[in-house]
């Protein structure tokens, strides 16, 4: 069942939503060659705490951190951690869960650390756009795959791959509501949009085959055949108009 959500719900999600895009903005301008992931944890946790809010993603299914740090071919889900250092050229992907009184807001952005490759700017770019050419189709009057279509024909159009294994979802009071978002499919099917919808959609790509394997910690997911992968997301409010973006 589609949650839809009040005002008063929307509202606590967007104070939630404004602090995760504080963190993703600043993280932009402190990422850098030599920076442990850990240290991306640990300015996550401040910084929440700071707002009196929460990092849900800590505990969660018994995961061990406040965020997700996912470098080069890890897709998803990798655990920050003292000894993953960055190096030029590395791609990483940071995906945090803000909570305010019980209300979450989810987002992602994938980084270059210091000098990366043509091919890898164009994949984090065309997760971005992936997701805004969804964003064209996120209001009432469309069904919820004719955002998944456009993203996945965005994707496909620049030669990269989308991954299956993970999909967007809803989210307000847990992190995981309905509907699952697959990032894949034909248009035109599933529920139609309805304002007071919270979605959070995230486009998950990769530079070759989109199969992933679960590493031995059994959180971080990476692409089996080694191919970069890069990830854009943000908690999105269907609206009688253009959808509300609660994490840019
Ligand atoms: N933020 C992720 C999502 O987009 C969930 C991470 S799972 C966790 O759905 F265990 F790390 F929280
Ligand atoms: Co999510």
């Amino acid at each position: 069942m589609i949650i839809i959500k009040s005002n008063h719900e929307i509202e606590l999600m967007r104070e939630a939503g404004k602090v995760a895009a504080y963190i993703l903005k600043e993280l932009g301008n402190m990422i850098h060659p030599g920076m442990a992931t850990i240290e991306i944890d640990r300015f996550v946790e401040k910084t929440v705490k700071a707002h009196g809010m929460k990092a849900a993603e800590k505990g969660y299914c018994g995961y061990p951190a406040s965020v997700c740090t996912s470098v080069n071919n890890e897709v998803v889900h990798g655990i920050p951690s003292k000894k993953r250092i960055l190096r030029s050229g590395d791609i990483v992907s940071v995906d945090l869960v803000v909570e305010y009184k019980g209300y979450m807001a989810d987002a992602a952005r994938t980084y270059g650390v210091g000098e990366i490759s043509k091919e890898a700017a164009h994949l984090i770019e065309t997760a971005e756009r992936a997701f805004f050419e969804g964003m064209k189709f996120a209001r009432e009057g469309y069904r919820l795959s004719d955002v998944s279509h456009a993203i996945q024909t965005t994707v496909e159009d620049e030669g990269f791959g989308v991954i299956r294994d993970f999909v967007g979802h809803g989210i307000g009071g847990d992190m995981h509501e309905d509907p699952q978002i697959p990032n894949y499919g034909k248009a035109g099917k599933g529920p139609r949009l309805q304002r007071g919808m919270t979605l959070a959609i995230e486009p998950m790509i990769c530079q070759g085959a989109y199969d992933v394997d679960i590493l031995l910690d059994d959180w971080t997911a990476v692409t089996i055949d080694g191919g970069l992968a890069a990830h854009y997301e943000n908690t999105v409010v269907i609206t009688d108009g253009e959808p509300e973006l609660l994490t840019l």
